[in-house]
This record gives structure tokens, C-alpha cells and sequence, in this order.
């Protein structure tokens, strides 16, 4: 799609979104996950601070979004993996420092390709509460209509306060003429709901399988669509990365903070 017809494509939806009723919900429209329901869920930190989502998909590396980072360099961030409620120290936790990052022609201007892989200063022990999301094969589609799943200590609405423990909400892939081929759209339709501010690198996970990274929503939080990286035409790219870790601190230069945002 043409730059062009993507800002018509923006305009048209943020005219929607603006006409819409304005009824309050919560990720928004979610209910509170469980402790260990998403072990593979990642909190990105700054100072303590969340500020990104990610996913676990090896002991040494996770999946998350070029965006939350205002450069192409690694952000000065925390990776915080078995956490759940963010205002306790739990023991559940494994902290590490980001060894170094991957990206693959991620493009701001027209937030394409938007995807980041970075690997952990040392492996990840594997628990009850820190585990491995799955990846789907390269080039898996995605059928409209079907029902996945996203969690993430998200705001409930812009400039809101993060969530305290991490949220859940069902959400369903819409048909392609709202959305971008290397984008998964989603939409919930009976209420309003989706990602917000804090959610942004946190995976769509469909059918078992993390087949998207929120990437960007636009208009206010929750009235979709929700776009999301497209996991799957990465899938073989991911693998050469897993595959050859770095023994570098930093090869492409000095961390830059994380922005966050979504
Ligand atoms: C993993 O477990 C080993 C053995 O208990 C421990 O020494 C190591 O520090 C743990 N690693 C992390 C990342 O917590
Ligand atoms: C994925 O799609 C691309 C572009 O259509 C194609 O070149 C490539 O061979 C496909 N790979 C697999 C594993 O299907
Ligand atoms: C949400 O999706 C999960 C997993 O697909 C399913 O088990 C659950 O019943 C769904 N919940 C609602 C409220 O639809």
C-alpha cells in the first residue's frame, strides 16, 4: 500500500473512531489474567518503569517491537520475565540486561517491519511461571474471523495508569481491507476493546502460536483496529538470529531509552 493511501486509509479510520459512542472500558475491554496464565509474557523496564510488552521465544532472546525504541539502538531497558503484579518484587522473577538487538528493515515513517528481537546477557531458566511462546511456520496465514488472544499491563485508556497485574482480552482478525498484507489487524466487536499505551511489543497470540507483535492502534484505545506485526513472514529471519547468538556486548553502538507508547 501506497504512503498515500495508508493516510487516506488513517484518515477514514480516525473519522470512525471519532464518530463512535464514547461508553468506558478497560488492555481495555479485559479482564484480569491469571498468575502464569501467559508465562511467556515479557515486561520491558526503565528504571522499574514498564514500558513495553514482549515475548519469551528462546532462553535467550525476545520478541518485541523496533517502535518502543526511539532509535535503532538497544534502549537502556530491563527485560523482566515470570512477573505478574508489577508493584511487588516477587520471586517469580528472572531480570536481565539486553546483550544486543536484531532488526530487519524496520520502517518508521510507514511503520512497517516494525519487529525486534533482543538477546538476554544469559539464558533464561525455564519455570512454572517463564516459558516459551511458540512461532508460526514462515509465511502461516491468519483467516479472518479468527478469535486470538492478547494480554499485557496496558493503560485502559490513553494517558492512564498502567495495569497493576497483567490484562486479557479476546479479540478477532478482521478482514484484510482494513489492514496492511504484513499486518494482523484485530477488532473486538461487541464492546470496545484492544490495546493501549504499555501494550505496544506484546504478542497476539492465535490458535497457540505468537502470530502477531502489537505494533500500533489507531484513534483512542479500544475501538480498533489494532495493528499487529505480521510474526509469520519473519519466521525464517527469527530463526537465523536464534541460531546465532552474538557473544558482543553492543555491536551496533550504545543504548538509548525506551519511549514505550503504542
Ligand atoms: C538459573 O538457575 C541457576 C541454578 O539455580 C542459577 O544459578 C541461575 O542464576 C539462574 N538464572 C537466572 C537467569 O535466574
Ligand atoms: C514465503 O513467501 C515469499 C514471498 O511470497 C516466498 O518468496 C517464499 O518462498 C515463501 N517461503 C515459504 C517457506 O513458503
Ligand atoms: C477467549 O479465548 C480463549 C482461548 O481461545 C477461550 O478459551 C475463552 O473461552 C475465550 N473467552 C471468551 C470470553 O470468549
Amino acid at each position: 500500500m501506497s504512503a498515500l493511501r495508508f493516510l487516506a486509509l488513517l484518515a477514514v479510520l480516525l473519522a470512525t473512531a471519532r464518530a463512535g459512542s464514547a461508553a468506558r472500558a478497560d488492555i481495555v475491554g479485559g479482564r484480569k489474567a491469571r498468575r502464569q496464565q501467559f508465562p511467556f509474557l515479557v515486561s520491558l523496564q526503565n528504571q522499574g518503569r514498564h514500558v513495553c510488552g514482549g515475548a519469551l521465544v528462546h532462553p535467550l532472546f525476545v520478541l518485541t517491537v523496533a517502535s518502543c525504541f526511539q532509535s535503532r539502538n538497544p534502549g537502556i531497558v530491563t527485560v523482566v520475565l515470570g512477573a505478574y503484579d508489577l508493584r511487588r518484587q516477587e520471586s517469580s522473577r528472572q531480570r536481565f540486561s539486553v546483550r544486543s538487538i536484531s532488526e530487519n528493515g524496520y520502517d518508521p515513517q510507514e511503520n512497517l517491519n516494525d519487529l525486534l528481537l533482543l538477546q538476554l546477557d544469559r539464558e533464561a531458566n525455564l519455570t512454572s511461571d517463564v516459558a516459551l511462546v511458540p512461532l508460526p511456520p514462515q509465511n502461516a496465514t491468519v483467516e479472518p474471523g479468527t478469535s486470538c488472544q492478547v494480554a499485557g499491563w496496558g493503560s485502559r485508556r490513553r494517558g492512564g495508569r498502567l495495569s497493576r497485574f497483567p490484562r486479557v482480552v479476546n479479540v478477532t482478525v478482521t478482514p484484510p481491507d482494513r489492514c496492511r498484507p504484513n499486518n494482523i489487524c484485530t477488532r473486538v466487536f461487541t464492546r470496545r476493546g484492544g490495546v493501549c499505551e504499555g501494550d505496544r511489543g506484546t504478542p497476539l497470540v492465535c490458535n497457540g502460536l505468537a502470530h502477531g507483535v502489537a505494533s500500533f492502534t489507531l484513534g483512542p484505545c479500544g475501538r480498533g483496529p489494532d495493528f499487529f506485526t505480521r510474526v509469520a513472514l519473519f519466521r525464517d529471519w527469527i530463526d537465523s538470529v536464534l541460531n546465532t547468538p552474538s557473544q558482543e556486548h553492543w555491536p551496533e553502538g550504545p543504548p538509548t531509552e525506551p519511549m514505550g507508547g503504542l
